[in-house]
Order: C-alpha cells, then sequence, then structure tokens
C-alpha cells in the first residue's frame, strides 16, 4: 500500500474519491467556461421559440419569426417568375414561328426549354432527348408526327394517344396477330426488313410486299416513306422506335404498340411549353 500524503494547508477540497491514493479535487468549472454555459442555454430556448424546432405530431412549431426553407425557396422562386414575367408573357403571345428570329426571346425560351425538358421530360426521352426504344429520339430529323415548331407545339401542348386531352394527336396500329396468318406476318415483316436495307429472307419480300400494300400502305405509304398525319413512322430509313430485327418486327406488327405521351398543358404554362417547344426544335431536327 502506497503512503496517502498527510493534507496539506491551502490544498483544494477533495471529492472523496481515492485510487490507489490518487485523489480527485473538487475544483469548481472556471467561470468564462460557466458563463459561457448559462449563455447557450438562454440562446437555445431563445433559438427554439423564434424558429421552427419542436417535433409535434406531424409537423413541428412553427416559430415566432415564421422562417422556414420551403418558404425561403418560394420566395426566390416568385422573384424569379416576377423578373422573368414580362419576357414569358411576351413569349407566350407572339406568333410561335416569329420567335426564332428574336435573339433576345429565343436565348430566353432556349435556356427556359432546357430546364423544363430537364423536368419533365428526360425519365422518357432520356437527358440527352436521345429517347429509348419506345420514345423517340428528339435529336434527329426523323418526325413521327412533324418536325416544324408548330406541330412540335401541338405534340407537346396535348400529348399522344392519352386520355386526359380530347385534342391529343392519336392513331392505332391494329394488332395484327388478330387479322394475318403467322405466315403473313413473317412475309411482311421480311418486305419491312428489305425496305429498311436488312438482310431479309428474299423468299418471303415478294409475298410481303402484297400484304403490305393491302394491309400496311394506308397509314405507312405505297412505299413505306410514313405518314405524320397518323404518327405512322417512316419504315424505310432504318431508324427503329422499337427495333428492326425480326423479333422486335414480329411483335410490333402481331401485337401493335401504342406509344402514349402525357399532355402539358395542365402542368405547363403557355410560355413554358413554348419554351420547350423551342428548345426541342433547336436540337437539330427542327424544320
Ligand atoms: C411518359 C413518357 C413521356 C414523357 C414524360 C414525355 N414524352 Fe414525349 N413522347 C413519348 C412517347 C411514347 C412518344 C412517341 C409516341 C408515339 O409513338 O407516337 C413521344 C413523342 C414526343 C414528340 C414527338 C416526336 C416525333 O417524332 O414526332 C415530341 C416532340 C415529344 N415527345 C416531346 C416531349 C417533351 C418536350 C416532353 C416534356 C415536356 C415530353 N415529350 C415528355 C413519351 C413521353
Ligand atoms: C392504322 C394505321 C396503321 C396501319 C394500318 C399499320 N400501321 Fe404500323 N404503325 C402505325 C403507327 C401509328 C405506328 C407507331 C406506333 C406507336 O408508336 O405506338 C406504327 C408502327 C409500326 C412499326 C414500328 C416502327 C418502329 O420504328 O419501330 C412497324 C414496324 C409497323 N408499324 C409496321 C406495320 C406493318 C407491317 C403494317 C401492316 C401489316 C402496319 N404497320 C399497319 C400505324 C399503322
Amino acid at each position: 500500500m502506497s503512503k496517502i500524503p498527510p493534507k496539506q494547508e491551502g490544498d483544494p477540497n477533495t471529492t472523496g474519491h481515492s485510487w490507489d491514493g490518487i485523489e480527485e479535487f473538487d475544483n469548481p468549472m472556471p467561470r468564462w467556461w460557466l458563463w459561457c454555459f448559462y449563455a447557450c442555454i438562454v440562446w437555445g430556448i431563445g433559438y427554439t421559440i423564434a424558429y421552427p424546432a419542436w417535433p409535434l405530431v406531424s409537423s413541428a412549431t412553427a416559430g415566432l419569426l415564421g422562417y422556414s426553407t420551403r418558404g425561403e425557396v418560394a420566395v426566390e422562386i416568385a422573384a424569379v417568375e416576377e423578373a422573368n414575367a414580362g419576357i414569358n408573357a411576351q413569349l407566350a403571345s407572339v406568333e410561335l414561328t416569329d420567335i426564332a428570329a428574336d435573339p433576345e426571346l429565343n436565348g430566353y425560351a432556349v435556356s427556359a426549354g432546357a430546364a423544363v425538358f430537364r423536368t419533365w421530360c428526360v425519365q422518357c426521352h432520356g437527358s440527352g432527348a436521345a429517347g429509348f426504344v419506345g420514345y423517340p429520339n428528339l435529336l434527329d430529323d426523323d418526325w413521327l408526327w412533324g418536325g416544324d415548331i408548330e406541330a412540335i407545339h401541338a405534340t407537346i401542348a396535348h400529348g399522344i394517344r392519352n386520355e386526359e386531352d380530347d385534342d391529343a394527336r392519336y392513331s392505332e396500329m391494329p394488332a395484327f396477330g388478330e387479322i394475318l396468318e403467322p405466315e403473313e406476318i413473317a412475309q411482311v415483316v421480311n418486305y419491312v426488313m428489305d425496305l429498311s436495307g436488312a438482310q431479309a429472307d428474299a423468299g418471303l419480300v415478294a409475298p410481303g410486299a402484297e400484304i403490305f400494300a393491302d394491309n400496311c400502305s394506308a397509314c405507312h405509304g405505297e412505299n413505306g416513306m410514313g405518314d405524320r398525319e397518323q404518327g405512322a413512322p417512316n419504315l424505310t430509313d432504318a431508324i427503329w422506335l422499337y427495333g428492326g430485327d425480326t423479333e422486335a418486327l414480329t411483335e410490333t406488327v402481331t401485337y401493335s404498340r401504342y406509344g402514349v405521351m402525357p399532355p402539358w398543358t395542365q402542368r405547363l404554362s403557355e410560355a413554358e411549353i413554348r419554351a420547350v417547344a423551342i428548345y426541342v426544335h433547336q436540337l437539330g431536327g427542327g424544320e
């Protein structure tokens, strides 16, 4: 056992704890530390009164200052909208076809349209607008429904084959599995492959041409060049919405496809729809 040195005059009090003869002094906290501590408590109480803090069942106390990060964003958005109100009104009211000729309006429309596109269109058309199977590429000059600014605007405003908008673009390719025999489908599929320049079974192409003339040309045109009035794709250009191999073509012809795009008039303002139409138009394929 070590010896505990005797207590000396002027030694601080101890807490009474002792480990192997080492005793714990009972010194008070430093004054400056205590004051900081009390100040923090006061500040903390003040803060939870002034700002949103205490959780309630489904929300939190609002705080006397009425501050919220959401509110702050709303104010910023309102400020941007107010700053753009003039140019948006102009964008929504001028002739669609005149926008491209006005550099200031056109520049604004392209950048605003790019933002609309990133928010509302990339899920289906891809962030680079190159599309996916079933969702058309908007960069090229191959248009289902038309590539001038008015056609693009109408497609975006009303959508395609949706049930929400009576002015939606509409057409419906029949499911030929219910109309033609499987051999006939194989024949017409080979004819379509031949049309697009792909390797096809020569023996099937000639009878396929007849089937095409009887069943398909009303929509896709006598020579398969398509019809924009009906959104019927050009089948000669080797640009495929759903795929150009035997399997994909057989599926398209047997079951048909029925691609749907929502209308945007209920969700976007006219200025936003025009902006995104201008944006799509200038991506490369605009007519
Ligand atoms: C839910 C998926 C979806 C969303 C979201 C969507 N689209 Fe589409 N879009 C389609 C489909 C599917 C088609 C092709 C339909 C068909 O087969 O005719 C299409 C076709 C188009 C066309 C016609 C292309 C052509 O060749 O004529 C344009 C233009 C277009 N979309 C623009 C847009 C814009 C701009 C937005 C955003 C505001 C958007 N789309 C959002 C699915 C979508
Ligand atoms: C009533 C009009 C109509 C008729 C008739 C029709 N089609 Fe179509 N076809 C369309 C439309 C519209 C589309 C686009 C479908 C979509 O996006 O949902 C299409 C799409 C296709 C595609 C897909 C093209 C691609 O890029 O992937 C092929 C292939 C095709 N049709 C072949 C045929 C063949 C072969 C026949 C005859 C046996 C035929 N169609 C008859 C309207 C028609």
